[in-house]
C-alpha cells in the first residue's frame, strides 16, 4: 500500500517535471508559434478563393454578414445617378447619389477581399464624379482612379485590409457640394469569421444638407453654397430625408433581440452626437475600429467617420435615434424610430403608473410672485377707452404670458395652448377671465387638441386682467370684445 503510493507519487512528482517543461516550451512555442504566425499574417497575404459578384443593398438595410467565407475576389458595381428626391413634406432637392439613394448602397467585405470596383456615371447625369473609400490604401482612396463623366464606367482595384466600418464618398471638385448633395455611404470590411451573429441589423447615415429656402419652404430647393460654407444647416436628417426612418418608414425590432447598427456620418460638415432615446449601447465599436467601449449613452460620429452600435432590446415601445445636438432633431429632422414589439417587462420599465397634479406650495394654485406695492400702484381706476386697452394690456401680456403663450399667441405645440384664434377664448368670456384670476388647470381643448398643463394664477389687478384680455381678444383673429373691470370684478367676487 505505501510502497504503491510512493511509486505514485515518484510518477506525479517525474509528470509534474515533465509537465513544467511542456509548459515552458509551450510558452516559448506561443510567442512564435504557428498559431501567433497566423494572426500575424498580413492582410496584404490573404490569399483569394474565387469570385463573386457583391450584394449591395439600398438604406437601411445591409447584405448578409460574411460568415465563414474564405476571402474572395469581389466585384462591386456601382452606378452613380442624379435624382430628385423628396426632403420633407412639400420640399424637393436634386440628390446626387451612390446607387440611387442617400446613402449610397451598403457595400459589406471582409479582410482579405480584393475588390474589383466599377463605378459607373449614368448617362443622363450632368456631372463627372469619382469614388473615395475610406477602407483603401492608396492615392485619394479610389478618388484618381475612378473619376468618369457622365456616360462613362471607370475600374478600379484594391485590397481591403483592416476590419472596420468606413466611410465613402466623392471627392470631386467641389467636394463639399458633392457630399452636401448626397454622395456618400458606407462599407464594412468584416475581419476573418465575422462579427459576432446579432438579430437585426440596419444601415443609418446622417447628413446635413443647405438650402436656398429656410426648413420646410416648399418647392425644389437648389443647395446652398454660402450656407453650406458657414455650416449653417438647414436640414440634419438620417438617410437622406425628413422622416426616412419614422411613421410607416420606421425600424421594427422585438422584444429579447439584439440589434447592430451600422451608423456614419456624411457630414459635409457636422459631427453627430449620436443617441438613441430610451436604450443605452451595450456595445460601440467606437470609429467605427476595434475598440470597443460598452455601455455608451450618447457616442460621437465626426463627418467622414462611422460606429457601429449594438444593444439588447428589454422592453416594448419606440427607441428614438437622434442627434443629441438637440436641436437637429426637433427642428431640422435628425430623428429616426425604432419600434419594439413585444411583451412588457414591468420591472425593468414601469410605463406611468400614476398622474396627479404636483403643488408644491400647498393647496390651490400657485400665484406668481409680485411685490404688493407693484399691485398698489397699478390701482387707480379711471375710464380706459378700447383701445388704451389694447395698448395697455400689450405691456402686461409681454410681462406675464408671453413666455408661455408667445409673442403671436400661437403658444407652444402640445404643452401651452394657442390664444390666437382661440374656439376655446372665443366661446366664454367669463371662463377666460376665472383662467387668469384663478389660474387653470386639467385638461382642455383647443382648437381641437388636447392640452394638459398648470397655467398659474396671475397676480394682476382688475385692470390689468381687463387690459390683458381685451388686448388678446383684439389680436390674431379671435372675436374682438372688450373686457372691462367691472366684468373683471364680478368674476373674482363670485
Ligand atoms: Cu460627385
Amino acid at each position: 500500500m505505501n510502497t504503491k503510493k510512493k511509486t505514485l507519487s515518484l510518477a506525479l512528482s517525474r509528470n509534474f517535471l515533465f509537465l513544467l517543461g511542456l509548459i515552458s516550451m509551450l510558452a516559448f512555442a506561443c510567442n512564435d508559434g504557428p498559431k501567433n504566425e497566423k494572426q500575424k499574417t498580413n492582410p496584404a497575404d490573404i490569399v483569394v478563393d474565387g469570385k463573386m459578384l457583391a450584394e449591395l443593398t439600398s438604406p437601411p438595410f445591409v447584405p448578409a454578414p460574411v460568415g465563414n467565407r474564405s476571402a474572395k475576389h469581389l466585384v462591386v458595381e456601382m452606378e452613380i445617378l442624379e435624382e430628385e428626391g423628396t426632403m420633407t413634406d412639400g420640399v424637393q432637392y436634386m440628390y446626387w447619389t451612390f446607387g440611387g439613394t442617400v446613402p449610397g448602397s451598403f457595400i459589406r467585405a471582409r479582410v482579405g477581399d480584393e475588390i474589383e470596383f466599377h463605378l459607373r456615371n449614368h448617362p443622363d447625369n450632368k456631372l463627372p464624379h469619382n469614388i473615395d473609400l475610406h477602407a483603401v490604401n492608396g492615392p485619394g482612396g479610389g478618388a484618381t482612379s475612378s473619376f468618369i463623366a457622365p456616360g462613362r464606367e471607370a475600374v478600379f482595384h484594391f485590397k481591403v485590409l483592416a476590419p472596420g466600418l468606413y466611410v465613402y464618398h466623392c471627392a470631386t471638385a467641389p467636394v463639399g457640394m458633392h457630399i452636401a448633395n448626397g454622395m456618400y455611404g458606407l462599407i464594412l470590411v468584416e475581419p476573418e469569421g465575422g462579427y459576432p451573429p446579432v438579430d437585426k441589423e440596419f444601415y443609418v447615415m446622417q447628413g446635413d444638407f443647405y438650402t436656398k429656402g429656410e426648413y420646410g419652404e416648399p418647392g425644389l430647393q437648389p443647395f446652398d453654397m454660402k450656407k453650406a460654407i458657414k455650416e449653417d444647416a438647414d436640414y440634419v436628417v438620417f438617410n437622406g430625408a425628413v422622416g426616412a426612418l419614422t411613421g410607416d418608414n420606421a425600424l421594427n425590432v422585438n422584444v429579447g433581440e439584439t440589434v447592430r447598427l451600422f451608423v456614419g456620418n456624411g457630414g459635409p460638415n457636422l459631427s453627430s452626437s449620436f443617441h438613441a432615446i430610451g436604450e443605452i449601447f451595450d456595445k460601440v465599436h467606437m470609429e467605427g475600429a476595434d475598440l470597443i467601449n460598452t455601455n455608451v449613452q450618447t457616442t460621437m460620429i465626426p463627418a467622414g467617420g462611422a460606429a457601429i452600435v449594438e444593444f439588447y432590446v428589454d422592453v416594448p415601445g419606440e427607441i428614438i435615434l437622434v442627434d443629441h445636438a438637440i436641436f437637429r432633431a426637433f427642428n431640422k429632422g435628425a430623428l429616426a424610430m425604432i419600434n419594439v414589439a413585444g411583451e412588457p417587462n414591468k420591472t425593468i420599465y414601469s410605463g406611468k403608473v400614476e398622474e396627479g397634479i404636483y403643488l408644491p406650495e400647498g393647496g390651490g394654485i400657485q400665484e406668481m410672485p409680485r411685490s404688493p406695492e407693484e399691485i398698489e400702484k397699478a390701482k387707480p381706476a379711471e375710464f380706459l377707452s378700447k383701445a388704451q386697452r389694447i395698448d395697455m394690456g400689450k405691456n402686461v401680456y409681454m410681462q406675464t404670458c408671453f413666455a408661455c403663450h408667445q409673442a403671436e399667441g400661437q403658444g407652444i405645440p402640445d404643452v401651452f395652448p394657442p390664444l390666437a384664434n382661440s374656439d376655446y377664448l372665443n366661446a366664454d368670456v367669463n371662463r377666460a377671465i376665472d383662467a387668469v384670476l384663478f389660474g387653470l388647470s386639467g385638461e382642455i381643448t383647443v382648437n381641437g387638441k388636447k392640452y394638459n398643463s398648470v397655467m398659474t394664477a396671475q397676480t394682476v389687478t382688475d385692470r390689468e386682467a381687463a387690459n390683458v384680455l381685451t388686448y388678446i381678444y383684439n389680436n390674431w383673429g379671435n372675436k374682438g370684445v372688450e373686457v372691462t373691470e367691472e366684468m373683471v370684478q364680478s368674476r373674482r367676487k363670485k
